[in-house]
């Protein structure tokens, strides 16, 4: 009998940046143990789903513990992407022929180069990506050859959201009172391992204190993400920032093993502002942690192309409470919405627009705001 040999070639060990010792503010989320969501002792889901609820309402992130994956699976994501990402595999051949081309498709399918956006007058950004849809994750020639041997640990990790989303859509189903399958039903894509929506590996260049003067301390400008929801692997470099309620921006801090969530702003369309997009961004990192790069792995998930993002009115919460439909005239920020977008509609748009310079500056409680126009309606994001 053959013996089967591992043609997978080892990769070099991920070791986690140390904390930063930084006295930085640091936001309070909440932790959401996913492993309770289907206890079978009803007291035990309760209390699961009632703080899930409150770090939805209150605070718009959350961290996510006992999801199904162990330390060491986490580290060999973070493995692979720095093969790809710090440790040079990728050639540059390969970064110039497999470059996005977002303009053209309205997706941020293959690799980002370093430098690609205006930060601030003057200073680029810092950042490398390399970005996979259902699509091309499985399709060699999308691949740099450094990935290939490792495709089947991404498609695994992609299918994730099968398990971690399929349960975070469940209660908020349950927070908007419809059947607990509904919004992964009829609004989570599936077609491929992550439906429409995409998964990035991103990687900050190490950075210095005269680039986060010139850049004002922001290495991604402040947004919403666009789609349901975002998962996003926790990693020590304090960089990712929440814009709180109170109109301050506080870091997220590092939860080994966890994973920090957010929702985009197709769920706050749809639930009529019931279930906000959080807006955050990322910073420079304290200057004990500038010497490393930063690593991060996310998964984004999207609706189907063809969802509306009409409010779900069959809601009996938006029925109770009411509800803000986004693209009616007369609402707050209608310029001239003639019609509601579909899901696709609406992401191609904004992804078409991702990380401009800010052109209309609006300052809202000493926060500034970029106001964009996008189908018809002005979206602000802090800048
Ligand atoms: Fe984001």
């Amino acid at each position: 009998m053959p013996i089967a040999v591992n043609t997978i070639p080892p990769l070099r060990p991920y070791v986690a940046p140390p904390e930063t010792k930084a006295d930085i503010e640091y936001c309070n989320l909440r932790t959401i143990d996913l492993s309770k969501v289907e206890s079978s002792v009803e007291s035990e889901r309760e209390e699961v789903f009632n703080e899930f609820k409150r770090a939805i309402s209150e605070d718009g992130f959350l961290y996510l513990v006992n999801f199904g994956l162990s330390q060491e699976q986490i580290d060999r994501q973070f493995a692979i992407a720095q093969h790809a990402l710090i440790d040079g595999h990728m050639t540059d051949e390969e970064k110039k022929d497999l470059e996005w081309k977002y303009l053209n498709t309205g997706k941020y399918t293959g690799y980002k180069p370093r430098g690609y956006w205006d930060i601030a007058k003057g200073v680029k950004d810092n950042v490398e990506s390399f970005n996979y849809y259902s699509e091309t994750m499985c399709d060699g020639p999308h691949l740099p050859a450094c990935l290939r041997p490792y495709i089947q640990d991404i498609v695994d990790f992609n299918h994730l959201h099968e398990y971690i989303n399929k349960l975070l859509l469940k209660m908020l189903s349950k927070m908007l009172e419809l059947p607990e399958d509904f919004l992964w039903n009829e609004v989570q894509s599936h077609n491929g391992p992550i439906g429409e929506g995409y998964f990035r590996q991103m990687m900050f260049h190490p950075t210095t204190a005269e680039r986060n003067k010139a850049a004002g301390n922001v290495q991604m400008h402040g947004h919403q993400d666009y789609g349901i929801t975002t998962l996003l692997l926790s990693q020590p470099i304090a960089a990712l920032q929440v814009l709180g309620k109170d109109d301050k921006w506080r870091y997220v801090k590092y939860k080994p093993g966890g994973m920090v969530v957010n929702l985009g702003e197709v769920l706050e369309f749809i639930s009529g502002g019931h279930l906000p997009a959080t807006r955050h961004r990322v910073s420079g990192c304290p200057p004990d942690q500038s010497e490393y790069y930063r690593l991060t792995i996310g998964l984004f998930c999207a609706a189907k192309n063809d969802v509306s993002l009409a409010p779900l009115t069959q809601s009996p919460l938006l029925q109770r409470e009411g509800y803000v439909n986004r693209f009616e005239p007369g609402t707050e920020g209608v310029v001239d919405a003639t019609k509601i977008p579909t899901a696709e509609e609406w992401r191609v748009a904004r992804v078409l627009r991702s990380q401009t310079q800010p052109e209309d500056i609006v300052v809202t409680n000493g926060v500034r705001y970029n106001k964009q126009y996008f189908k018809g309606i002005y979206v602000l994001e802090p800048v």
